[in-house]
Protein backbone atom coordinates (compact mmCIF):
# COMPACT_ATOMS: atom_id res chain seq x y z
CA UNK A 1 0.00 0.00 0.00
CA UNK A 2 1.42 3.65 -0.63
CA UNK A 3 1.42 6.16 1.77
CA UNK A 4 -1.80 8.41 -0.02
CA UNK A 5 -3.41 4.88 -0.16
CA UNK A 6 -2.62 4.54 3.87
CA UNK A 7 -3.10 8.22 4.87
CA UNK A 8 -6.38 8.63 6.97
CA UNK A 9 -9.38 9.83 4.59
CA UNK A 10 -12.76 10.88 5.95
CA UNK A 11 -16.10 8.41 4.89
CA UNK A 12 -18.31 9.77 1.95
CA UNK A 13 -20.77 10.38 5.41
CA UNK A 14 -18.59 12.90 7.14
CA UNK A 15 -20.19 16.42 5.63
CA UNK A 16 -23.51 15.03 7.00
CA UNK A 17 -22.10 13.61 10.54
CA UNK A 18 -20.03 16.15 11.95
CA UNK A 19 -22.00 18.33 13.11
CA UNK A 20 -19.32 19.80 16.34
CA UNK A 21 -17.09 19.94 13.43
CA UNK A 22 -19.67 22.56 11.28
CA UNK A 23 -20.05 24.36 15.14
CA UNK A 24 -16.66 25.34 15.89
CA UNK A 25 -16.11 25.33 11.88
CA UNK A 26 -18.62 28.31 12.27
CA UNK A 27 -16.12 30.35 14.83
CA UNK A 28 -13.45 29.58 13.21
CA UNK A 29 -14.76 31.50 9.90
CA UNK A 30 -15.87 34.35 12.21
CA UNK A 31 -12.45 34.88 13.25
CA UNK A 32 -10.85 34.54 9.66
CA UNK A 33 -13.24 37.21 8.01
CA UNK A 34 -12.73 39.43 11.20
CA UNK A 35 -8.73 39.44 10.23
CA UNK A 36 -9.18 39.54 6.41
CA UNK A 37 -11.30 42.35 7.29
CA UNK A 38 -8.28 44.19 9.25
CA UNK A 39 -6.04 43.39 6.42
CA UNK A 40 -8.44 44.58 3.59
CA UNK A 41 -9.36 48.04 6.24
CA UNK A 42 -5.46 48.70 5.87
CA UNK A 43 -5.80 49.32 2.28
CA UNK A 44 -3.52 48.24 -0.86
CA UNK A 45 -5.45 45.81 -1.82
CA UNK A 46 -8.43 44.53 -3.89
CA UNK A 47 -8.29 40.55 -4.65
CA UNK A 48 -7.34 38.51 -1.78
CA UNK A 49 -5.82 34.78 -2.23
CA UNK A 50 -7.13 32.13 0.45
CA UNK A 51 -6.37 28.46 1.39
CA UNK A 52 -8.52 26.00 3.14
CA UNK A 53 -5.67 24.10 4.36
CA UNK A 54 -6.98 20.36 5.14
CA UNK A 55 -10.73 21.16 3.62
CA UNK A 56 -12.23 17.85 3.50
CA UNK A 57 -15.18 17.54 1.18
CA UNK A 58 -15.46 21.84 1.55
CA UNK A 59 -18.20 21.57 4.34
CA UNK A 60 -16.85 24.53 5.66
CA UNK A 61 -15.05 26.19 2.26
CA UNK A 62 -18.16 27.48 0.83
CA UNK A 63 -19.65 29.16 3.83
CA UNK A 64 -15.69 31.09 4.01
CA UNK A 65 -16.06 32.36 0.97
CA UNK A 66 -19.58 33.49 1.07
CA UNK A 67 -18.97 35.10 4.63
CA UNK A 68 -15.40 37.00 3.14
CA UNK A 69 -17.78 37.99 -0.16
CA UNK A 70 -20.29 39.19 2.36
CA UNK A 71 -18.09 41.31 4.46
CA UNK A 72 -16.22 42.76 1.61
CA UNK A 73 -18.17 43.11 -1.56
CA UNK A 74 -16.53 44.13 -4.67
CA UNK A 75 -13.32 42.77 -3.71
CA UNK A 76 -12.60 39.54 -5.50
CA UNK A 77 -11.46 36.65 -3.93
CA UNK A 78 -9.83 34.09 -5.12
CA UNK A 79 -10.26 30.84 -2.88
CA UNK A 80 -8.90 27.64 -2.95
CA UNK A 81 -9.24 24.25 -1.20
CA UNK A 82 -6.01 21.83 -0.37
CA UNK A 83 -6.80 18.55 1.23
CA UNK A 84 -4.46 15.35 1.06
CA UNK A 85 -7.57 13.23 -0.13
CA UNK A 86 -8.59 13.46 -3.84
CA UNK A 87 -11.69 12.42 -2.97
CA UNK A 88 -12.21 14.97 -0.99
CA UNK A 89 -11.20 17.92 -3.42
CA UNK A 90 -13.45 16.11 -6.36
CA UNK A 91 -15.94 16.81 -3.94
CA UNK A 92 -15.00 20.28 -3.00
CA UNK A 93 -15.10 21.16 -6.78
CA UNK A 94 -18.62 19.77 -7.36
CA UNK A 95 -19.86 21.39 -4.44
CA UNK A 96 -18.61 24.77 -5.09
CA UNK A 97 -19.76 24.60 -8.85
CA UNK A 98 -16.08 24.72 -9.89
CA UNK A 99 -15.78 28.17 -8.50
CA UNK A 100 -13.61 26.77 -6.01
CA UNK A 101 -10.11 25.44 -6.64
CA UNK A 102 -8.50 22.02 -5.61
CA UNK A 103 -5.52 21.12 -4.78
CA UNK A 104 -4.69 17.37 -4.08
CA UNK A 105 -1.23 17.82 -1.48
CA UNK A 106 -0.46 17.67 2.23
CA UNK A 107 0.79 20.50 4.58
CA UNK A 108 3.79 18.64 5.27
CA UNK A 109 5.20 19.29 1.82
CA UNK A 110 6.26 22.71 1.16
CA UNK A 111 5.57 22.42 -2.30
CA UNK A 112 2.26 21.46 -2.47
CA UNK A 113 1.25 24.87 -0.97
CA UNK A 114 0.78 28.26 -3.50
CA UNK A 115 2.71 31.18 -2.48
CA UNK A 116 1.33 34.50 -1.81
CA UNK A 117 -1.45 33.62 -0.04
CA UNK A 118 -3.44 36.57 2.03
CA UNK A 119 -5.51 34.32 4.29
CA UNK A 120 -4.62 30.58 5.32
CA UNK A 121 -7.33 29.08 7.61
CA UNK A 122 -7.92 25.70 8.49
CA UNK A 123 -10.34 23.62 10.87
CA UNK A 124 -9.59 20.25 12.21
CA UNK A 125 -7.07 19.55 10.43
CA UNK A 126 -3.03 20.29 11.64
CA UNK A 127 -3.53 17.52 14.07
CA UNK A 128 -3.68 14.82 11.92
CA UNK A 129 -0.15 13.40 11.35
CA UNK A 130 1.66 10.96 8.66
CA UNK A 131 0.83 7.53 8.83
CA UNK A 132 2.66 5.81 11.91
CA UNK A 133 2.91 2.26 12.41
CA UNK A 134 2.21 1.29 16.50
CA UNK A 135 -0.17 -1.24 18.15
CA UNK A 136 -2.40 1.17 20.32
CA UNK A 137 -5.12 3.54 18.46
CA UNK A 138 -3.69 6.72 19.74
CA UNK A 139 -0.47 7.86 21.04
CA UNK A 140 -2.01 8.78 24.18
CA UNK A 141 -2.71 4.66 25.16
CA UNK A 142 1.47 4.19 24.59
CA UNK A 143 3.58 3.45 27.37
CA UNK A 144 5.74 6.28 28.30
CA UNK A 145 8.99 5.37 26.12
CA UNK A 146 6.96 5.30 23.46
CA UNK A 147 4.54 8.22 24.12
CA UNK A 148 7.93 10.67 24.26
CA UNK A 149 9.25 9.14 20.95
CA UNK A 150 5.76 9.43 19.45
CA UNK A 151 5.49 12.78 20.54
CA UNK A 152 9.21 14.23 19.32
CA UNK A 153 8.79 12.96 15.96
CA UNK A 154 4.82 14.41 15.46
CA UNK A 155 6.52 17.61 17.12
CA UNK A 156 8.91 17.42 13.76
CA UNK A 157 6.07 17.29 11.38
CA UNK A 158 3.87 20.25 13.34
CA UNK A 159 6.89 22.40 13.21
CA UNK A 160 6.91 21.37 9.34
CA UNK A 161 3.38 22.51 8.48
CA UNK A 162 4.06 25.31 10.71
CA UNK A 163 7.28 26.40 8.78
CA UNK A 164 5.50 25.21 5.57
CA UNK A 165 2.63 28.01 6.33
CA UNK A 166 4.48 30.51 7.17
CA UNK A 167 6.16 30.36 3.75
CA UNK A 168 3.12 30.27 1.98
CA UNK A 169 1.49 33.35 3.34
CA UNK A 170 2.07 36.77 1.62
CA UNK A 171 3.59 39.78 3.89
CA UNK A 172 1.13 40.77 6.31
CA UNK A 173 -1.16 37.77 5.89
CA UNK A 174 -2.99 35.99 8.74
CA UNK A 175 -3.24 32.20 9.48
CA UNK A 176 -6.69 31.08 11.42
CA UNK A 177 -6.06 27.48 12.28
CA UNK A 178 -8.35 25.76 14.79
CA UNK A 179 -6.86 22.43 16.11
CA UNK A 180 -7.04 20.19 19.25
CA UNK A 181 -5.12 20.42 21.98
CA UNK A 182 -3.76 17.92 24.66
CA UNK A 183 -6.64 15.46 25.94
CA UNK A 184 -9.01 15.94 23.02
CA UNK A 185 -11.91 13.47 22.80
CA UNK A 186 -9.77 11.11 25.27
CA UNK A 187 -13.02 9.49 26.81
CA UNK A 188 -14.06 8.72 22.81
CA UNK A 189 -10.64 7.13 22.30
CA UNK A 190 -10.92 5.20 25.46
CA UNK A 191 -13.83 4.07 24.53
CA UNK A 192 -13.12 2.99 21.08
CA UNK A 193 -10.02 1.05 22.68
CA UNK A 194 -12.14 -1.25 25.27
CA UNK A 195 -14.36 -1.87 22.45
CA UNK A 196 -11.37 -3.06 20.48
CA UNK A 197 -10.48 -4.93 23.33
CA UNK A 198 -13.74 -7.48 23.04
CA UNK A 199 -13.73 -10.62 21.66
CA UNK A 200 -14.39 -10.79 18.23
CA UNK A 201 -12.46 -7.52 17.79
CA UNK A 202 -9.64 -7.90 19.52
CA UNK A 203 -7.50 -9.72 16.44
CA UNK A 204 -7.47 -5.65 14.69
CA UNK A 205 -6.77 -3.95 17.66
CA UNK A 206 -2.66 -4.08 16.83
CA UNK A 207 -3.58 -2.91 13.23
CA UNK A 208 -6.04 0.10 13.55
CA UNK A 209 -4.14 3.31 14.83
CA UNK A 210 -4.96 6.92 14.06
CA UNK A 211 -2.12 9.37 13.52
CA UNK A 212 -3.13 12.13 15.58
CA UNK A 213 -1.48 15.21 17.50
CA UNK A 214 -2.84 16.90 20.07
CA UNK A 215 -0.12 19.61 20.92
CA UNK A 216 -0.37 21.43 24.57
CA UNK A 217 -0.49 25.25 24.46
CA UNK A 218 3.73 25.50 25.16
CA UNK A 219 4.36 23.00 21.95
CA UNK A 220 2.20 25.27 19.78
CA UNK A 221 3.83 28.28 21.34
CA UNK A 222 7.71 26.89 20.30
CA UNK A 223 6.40 25.83 16.98
CA UNK A 224 4.64 29.02 15.79
CA UNK A 225 8.24 30.86 16.78
CA UNK A 226 10.20 28.57 15.41
CA UNK A 227 7.96 28.99 11.87
CA UNK A 228 9.42 32.58 12.47
CA UNK A 229 6.35 34.57 14.08
CA UNK A 230 6.76 36.93 15.85
CA UNK A 231 5.67 37.24 19.32
CA UNK A 232 3.53 40.29 18.38
CA UNK A 233 1.72 38.66 16.13
CA UNK A 234 0.51 35.51 17.60
CA UNK A 235 -2.82 34.95 19.51
CA UNK A 236 -3.55 31.23 20.92
CA UNK A 237 -7.02 30.70 22.32
CA UNK A 238 -7.46 27.45 23.86
CA UNK A 239 -11.25 26.74 25.41
CA UNK A 240 -13.40 23.08 25.91
CA UNK A 241 -16.85 22.70 24.21
CA UNK A 242 -19.16 20.17 24.67
CA UNK A 243 -19.83 16.89 22.10
CA UNK A 244 -22.48 18.63 20.14
CA UNK A 245 -23.68 14.90 19.32
CA UNK A 246 -25.78 13.71 22.31
CA UNK A 247 -27.25 10.19 21.80
CA UNK A 248 -25.48 7.17 21.05
CA UNK A 249 -26.65 6.70 17.01
CA UNK A 250 -25.28 10.34 16.35
CA UNK A 251 -22.27 10.12 18.49
CA UNK A 252 -21.82 6.65 16.98
CA UNK A 253 -22.50 7.72 13.07
CA UNK A 254 -20.00 10.68 13.93
CA UNK A 255 -17.31 8.26 14.72
CA UNK A 256 -17.95 6.17 11.94
CA UNK A 257 -17.55 9.10 9.63
CA UNK A 258 -14.40 9.75 10.39
CA UNK A 259 -12.85 6.08 11.23
CA UNK A 260 -14.39 4.10 8.88
CA UNK A 261 -11.94 4.12 6.46
CA UNK A 262 -9.35 3.23 8.46
CA UNK A 263 -11.40 0.15 9.68
CA UNK A 264 -12.09 -0.92 6.53
CA UNK A 265 -8.79 -1.19 5.21
CA UNK A 266 -8.74 -4.29 8.08
CA UNK A 267 -12.16 -5.70 8.59
CA UNK A 268 -14.83 -6.84 6.48
CA UNK A 269 -17.86 -5.49 6.08
CA UNK A 270 -19.74 -7.70 8.65
CA UNK A 271 -16.90 -7.04 11.48
CA UNK A 272 -17.47 -2.97 10.78
CA UNK A 273 -21.25 -3.38 11.54
CA UNK A 274 -20.96 -5.18 14.55
CA UNK A 275 -18.05 -3.06 15.77
CA UNK A 276 -20.75 -0.07 15.42
CA UNK A 277 -23.12 -1.26 17.03
CA UNK A 278 -20.93 -2.68 19.93
CA UNK A 279 -19.85 1.17 20.10
CA UNK A 280 -23.47 1.93 20.09
CA UNK A 281 -24.63 -0.79 22.68
CA UNK A 282 -21.48 1.00 24.72
CA UNK A 283 -22.26 4.67 24.52
CA UNK A 284 -25.85 3.07 26.03
CA UNK A 285 -24.84 2.01 28.89
CA UNK A 286 -22.99 5.30 29.74
CA UNK A 287 -23.51 8.73 31.05
CA UNK A 288 -23.71 10.74 28.31
CA UNK A 289 -23.38 13.93 29.86
CA UNK A 290 -20.37 13.00 31.62
CA UNK A 291 -19.00 11.94 28.28
CA UNK A 292 -19.89 15.09 26.10
CA UNK A 293 -18.61 17.68 28.78
CA UNK A 294 -15.78 19.43 27.73
CA UNK A 295 -14.60 16.35 25.16
CA UNK A 296 -13.41 18.97 22.65
CA UNK A 297 -10.00 20.84 23.56
CA UNK A 298 -10.62 23.47 20.91
CA UNK A 299 -7.22 25.39 20.21
CA UNK A 300 -7.58 29.14 18.16
CA UNK A 301 -4.47 29.98 16.42
CA UNK A 302 -4.35 33.52 14.75
CA UNK A 303 -0.90 34.38 13.00
CA UNK A 304 0.19 37.07 11.16
CA UNK A 305 3.31 37.49 8.88
C1 LIG B 1 -11.61 16.20 10.24
S1 LIG B 1 -11.34 16.58 8.53
C2 LIG B 1 -11.64 18.32 8.56
C3 LIG B 1 -12.38 18.78 7.32
C4 LIG B 1 -12.88 20.22 7.38
N1 LIG B 1 -11.77 21.17 7.43
C5 LIG B 1 -13.81 20.41 8.56
O1 LIG B 1 -13.50 21.20 9.46
O2 LIG B 1 -14.87 19.78 8.60
C6 LIG B 1 -9.57 16.47 8.42
C7 LIG B 1 -9.06 16.57 7.00
O3 LIG B 1 -7.64 16.73 7.05
C8 LIG B 1 -7.11 16.13 5.88
N2 LIG B 1 -5.67 15.93 6.09
C9 LIG B 1 -5.07 15.17 7.03
N3 LIG B 1 -3.74 15.23 6.90
C10 LIG B 1 -3.48 16.08 5.88
C11 LIG B 1 -2.28 16.55 5.27
N4 LIG B 1 -1.08 16.17 5.69
N5 LIG B 1 -2.39 17.43 4.25
C12 LIG B 1 -3.62 17.83 3.81
N6 LIG B 1 -4.78 17.40 4.34
C13 LIG B 1 -4.72 16.53 5.36
C14 LIG B 1 -7.90 14.83 5.75
O4 LIG B 1 -7.80 14.30 4.44
C15 LIG B 1 -9.31 15.33 6.13
O5 LIG B 1 -10.05 15.70 5.00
Amino acid sequence: MNQADKHFHMSEAYAENSSSQRTIGQITIGKAVESLAAMAAAGGKNCFYVLDLACGPGNLTCDLRDAIAAELPGRQIVVTGLDYSRMNVDKLIENSRGEIRGLVGSFFEASSLPDGVDLIFSNEGLHWQPPHEMDEIIYSHLDPGRKEQYIQWAMQNFKTALQNIFDSLADNGVAVLQFGNEGQLSALWRLIRDVLNQTGFSGYKPSISFPLFYPTLDQMGEAVKDAGFRDADIGIEAFNQDLTENTPEVITAFLRAFSEPALRREMDEDVVAAFYSAVSQKLANTDLDAFRKDAWHRTLVTLKK
